[in-house]
């Protein structure tokens, strides 16, 4: 025997051992669902490009949030897919758009926290997350102007939280201002602070059908930037901001770590659309393990310093930490 002053396989050993002194565990209660609602669908529709997630009809997207709720899950995160669309995305400040329906059905189905996506992209014709100039650039303050009444909207059809997801600077105080304005003070919003321009939305734009034509380049991050993450999730919690998130996760763990060091307010990771698409073709084609790396892939999110994830597998994976899966 070689005299090893120190042996960490000793915790390695049984997998009570290595249970025992395992530093990150996923629980149900972290993971956040989200959900596509269409307008005038009466069958849910499977979205080809993120095998397992469909977009909901009222009764199929009723049913999704029940599972979650039986699950253990923690939220649930709304996405609304309207059928009109219009340059200035007229229907995101309607009181019964699609996505404002929809909280009503989550919140009569469920006493889940209902976050409500708060973003111009799936209602505008051109796809972008704001409102043009003449130019046809997004204009940041004419945007603010629409999300203020938007955040109102949202909060009234009884969205718990709100998900800015537009990347406009100023967005956090601008629905933060419309809404105590209104009595609504109780409403929080979770800023996607950190969000970058990214491959990793692709599916997501077939999931919402966008119609976006080139990128969101001149208001989603570059992906060489990490400093600049710091700066984005700072200005979004002195505006206000009652949780931050970074977005994608799995590609941006050491924005989600710098994040969590500098922050006192909960940090929220989102497995993006991308993200998911690769982990299920790999595992259709035989090439992984899905279940492994589901929760490998989960568990890197956490580790990295998230407290919340949102994951199109949250159901999934919560019903499998019940039955002592994932252990
Ligand atoms: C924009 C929005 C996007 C996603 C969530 N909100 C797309 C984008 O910014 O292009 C992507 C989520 C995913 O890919 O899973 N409202």
């Amino acid at each position: 025997m070689t005299a090893l002053s120190e042996r960490p396989r000793r915790l390695r050993r049984t997998p009570a051992l290595r249970r025992l002194v395992r530093e990150t565990r996923l629980a149900p209660a972290d993971l956040v669902l989200p959900l596509f609602v269409k307008e005038g669908l009466e069958q849910p529709a499977p979205i080809r490009s993120m095998p397992g997630v469909m977009q909901h009809s009222p009764t199929s997207f009723r049913e999704a949030v029940t599972q979650a709720e039986q699950a253990g899950v923690g939220a649930v995160m709304l996405f609304g897919i309207p059928g009109e669309r219009d340059a200035h995305g007229d229907a995101a400040c309607s009181e019964t758009s699609i996505l404002a329906q929809a909280i009503g059905w989550a919140r009569a189905s469920s006493d889940l926290p209902v976050i409500a996506d708060l973003c111009l992209d799936e209602f505008t014709s051109h796809g972008h997350c704001g409102v043009l100039d003449d130019r046809g650039a997004v204009d940041n303050d004419a945007t603010l102007r629409v999300y203020a009444r938007m955040a109102v909207v949202l909060a009234n059809a009884g969205a718990d939280i709100l998900g800015l997801s537009g990347m406009m600077d100023g967005q956090v105080a601008a629905a933060r201002a419309a809404l105590d304005a209104q009595g609504l003070q109780d409403t929080a919003l979770l800023a996607y602070s950190a969000k970058y321009a990214s491959a990793f939305y692709g599916p997501f734009r077939d999931a919402v059908e966008s119609a976006l034509e080139g990128d969101r380049r001149t208001y989603q991050q570059d992906p060489g930037n990490r400093r600049e993450a710091a700066r984005e999730v700072r200005l979004d919690v002195a505006e206000g901001a009652d949780v931050v998130m970074v977005k994608p996760a799995l590609a941006y763990l050491d924005v989600v770590a710098d994040t969590a060091a500098t922050v006192d307010v909960p940090v929220a990771a989102y497995v993006v659309s991308g993200e998911y698409a690769m982990i299920e073709a790999a595992a259709a084609a035989g090439m992984i393990d899905r279940e492994r790396a589901i929760l490998e892939a989960l568990t890197s999110v956490r580790r990295a310093g998230a407290q919340v994830i949102a994951t199109y597998w949250a159901t999934e994976v919560a019903a499998l930490l019940n039955s002592g899966g994932g252990r």
